[in-house]
This record gives structure tokens, sequence and C-alpha cells, in this order.
């Protein structure tokens, strides 16, 4: 197969600039390569509730499932902060996830040699960490119900469900486990089994599921509030972890420092079939949007997992990934991972974009 069709949903804030520099840079690939990709446009978050008064129209739906693969950008502002929650943003998000079954969510935080200084730990720490977060994406305190903010005795009541059911469970720890397997080979699931009965029965589940299918892994357990420390105390020691939707989204965040930043942190979210959706890790970043300062270098990496993942093309994936290294190597720097005095060049998004672009262009070509 070489023409393939991707739903591209540029979302909201940094969205639509970061959604401009992937798109150039994807079509260098192209041309490069000798394959197609037909990027098709498509709403969500406020850009959809202003347009449809929804946040994941029916017809965005129809149209991300009818896609080899989805690429999105990211969502929500302050505008709509104060919405009802199903006419938020991140209802559409959540929305799309659940609908489309992506239940597994990889958020890898490799630190790249030529951005050792851009965390603000120090370089010893942070040298040749590659870790990858298996996150569970469409369950735990997400979804549960009942929740809601209700009046009782007089007085306002606000709950959610943290809720895990043993299926559920099950098939992330496969996923974590063939992960795992794939990498070091080592899996730390991370949990709060010493206070929630919901993590007794992750923490049972994911011992079965990795002791009985996958030999090989070496699995231990954490808790999660000592997880957030061993990962800014001594992050080497992880592998692969893996954990369930809330824990996952805060830590993925954290190991983001590891690297040097938010907008370095690429995604794939992937369920059992059908098309998978790739995504940054990080937000619509509304205190620099439409300043041409956010780093598209994680939604161009998400690229990167999509063509892995998705479309099967594992060597424009690493064309991909080893352009990103290239400009980095050229010393071009967004705001975000500049430091004074580093002799690095600082640019914007579309110029990064445009850098990755020229040096795929500038690349040996595949041989079919
Ligand atoms: P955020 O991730 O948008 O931003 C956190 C910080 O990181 C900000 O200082 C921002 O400027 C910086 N940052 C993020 N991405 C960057 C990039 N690519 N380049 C440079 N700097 C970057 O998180 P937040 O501020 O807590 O949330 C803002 C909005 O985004 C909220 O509405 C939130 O709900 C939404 N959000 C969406 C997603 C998503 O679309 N997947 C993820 C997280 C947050
Ligand atoms: C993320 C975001 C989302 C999440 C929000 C915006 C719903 O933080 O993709 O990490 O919590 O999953
Ligand atoms: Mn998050």
């Amino acid at each position: 197969k070489d023409s393939y069709v991707v739903t591209l949903l540029p979302g909201d804030g940094i969205g639509p600039e970061i959604t401009a520099a992937t798109k150039i840079v994807l079509e260098a690939l192209c041309e490069k390569c000798g394959f197609t990709l037909e990027l098709r446009e498509a709403l969500i978050g406020g850009a959809a509730i202003d347009a449809a008064n929804d946040p994941f129209p029916q017809e965005s739906l129809d149209q991300c499932l009818n896609s080899d693969s989805v690429l999105l950008a990211c969502i929500g502002g302050y505008k709509w902060d104060n919405n009802p929650r199903d006419l938020r943003p991140e209802s559409g998000l959540l929305k799309m996830r659940k609908e489309m079954g992506l239940f597994a969510n990889l958020r890898p935080a490799k630190v790249l040699p030529q951005l050792l200084d851009a965390s603000t730990l120090k370089r010893e720490v942070v040298e040749g960490v590659d870790v990858m977060v298996v996150r569970e994406l469409t369950g735990d305190v997400y979804f549960g119900t009942p929740k809601g903010i209700d009046i009782i005795d007089g007085q306002r009541v606000g709950y959610n469900n943290m809720i895990y059911s043993e299926s559920e469970i099950d098939r992330i720890a496969r996923v974590a486990g063939d992960v795992a397997s794939k990498r070091g080979s080592k899996l730390c699931s991370v949990d709060k089994a010493n206070v929630l009965d919901v993590s007794q029965l992750w923490r049972d589940v994911v011992t079965d599921v990795i002791n009985k299918d996958f030999p090989s892994v070496e699995l231990s357990h954490m808790y999660v509030d000592n997880a957030a420390m061993q990962l800014i105390r001594w992050p080497k020691q992880f592998d692969t972890i893996v954990c369930g939707n809330i824990f996952g989204d805060i830590l993925s965040d954290e190991a983001s420092m590891l690297v040097g930043s938010l907008g370095m942190l690429p995604s794939a979210s992937i369920g059992e079939s059908g098309p998978g959706v790739f995504e940054p890790c990080h937000g619509s970043a509304p205190d620099i949007a439409g300043q041409d300062k956010a780093n598209p270098l994680a939604m161009i990496l998400s690229a990167a997992m999509m063509l892995q993942y998705d479309l099967d093309r594992a060597e424009e994936a690493k064309m991909l990934e080893d352009a990103v290294e290239a400009v980095l190597d050229q010393k071009l720097r967004t705001p975000d991972i500049k430091q004074d005095n580093d002799g690095c060049k600082l640019v914007g998004c579309r110029e990064m974009g445009e850098a990755v672009a020229s040096v795929i262009m500038a690349m040996e070509e595949i041989k079919v």
C-alpha cells in the first residue's frame, strides 16, 4: 500500500500552528519516499464547539473511523473552561478515545543527547534515560460512574468513581507485557494498592497476566507517590511503566521534564483494532498560542509513531526521528528547549517545521 487516508485534528491553542509545521514535514516525507498521505482535517475540541456546538461531532468520529490513522494536535482553552461538562473541549477528547476503543496510550520519554541541558535535572540523572509509560486510557476515575456535584446535607459534594474491571486491567497488562518484552523486559506497575481497592485488583491482575503469559518480563510494583519521587531521583531504574489513566497522565507529564520539555513528548493511543490516534502529550498551551513559539517536535514525533504503529512504515518513522535529531544537531531551538548562552539559534514553530522538512529532503532516498 502506498496511499493512506489520515484524519488531521488541529484542535485549539497552539494546535493549528504545530499542525501546519507537521504538515510541511509529512509532505516532504511523502515526496521523498514516494507514498501519499491524504490529510483530511476534522473538528475536535473548542473549535468543534464553536462550529458545531459539540466537542467531537459524529461527523468527526465517522471520519476518524474511516481513516487509516488519526493525527491529533491538542485541545482546550480558557474560553470554554466554564462551559457545562459535555460542552468542554476535554469531553470531546475523552469521547474520541472511548468511542474509538483506544485503551492503551504509549508515552515514550527518551532523553536525546542534544537536549541534556534542557532538563532542569542534573545531566548524570537524565543522560541515557529511556522510559516508556503505558497508560490505560479509557477507564479509571476519568470514566467511572456515579459522578457529579450534588447537594448533600445542605452542601455541595463532588464525586467521581475510580473503577477498573478485571478485563480492562487484563488487556492493558498484555499491551504492557508486550511492549516491555520488546524493550528492556523490565516492567514496573504503578498503583496505590496500600489504600485503594481498585489498585489491589490492578496489582493482582497485572501480576497474574505477566507471570503467566510474559515469563521473560521482570515485574515489579511501586506505589504512585514513591514512583513520582523515584522518577526524578533516579529515572534510569525504569524501563517500562504501566499504570491507570490518571496516574499515567501525571507521571508522563513528569517524565517530560527528564527529556527537557513537554513539547518533545509524543504518544500513541491504540486499541484492539482499527485506526489509532497519535497525539502529543501536551495540551493547547494557551499561554503561548498564536505567537509562533510552540515546539512542533512532539507532534512530529507523534507522526513518526503513526508511521510505525498504524501505517507499517518503520523506515519512514526512523527518518522522521533522525530528522528531528538532525535539526537539534543544527542547534535550532524553540523557546521551551533554549538555554541562555547555549550557542543555539532561537526559532519559531514554523521555522522548526521547515528545518525538519529540509533535512528530510536532503536525506538518502529509501530504496523500495
Ligand atoms: P499544557 O500542556 O497546554 O501546557 C503546560 C505548559 O507547557 C505551558 O507552559 C505551555 O506553554 C507548555 N507547553 C505545552 N506544550 C508545548 C509545546 N508544544 N511547546 C512549548 N511549550 C509547550 O497544559 P495546561 O496549561 O495545563 O492546559 C492547557 C489546556 O490544554 C487546558 O484546556 C487543558 O485541558 C488542555 N490539555 C489538552 C491536552 C490534549 O489535547 N491532549 C493535554 C493536556 C492539556
Ligand atoms: C492528556 C490530557 C487529557 C487527559 C485531558 C485534556 C482530558 O491531559 O492527554 O494528557 O487527561 O487525558
Ligand atoms: Mn495530560
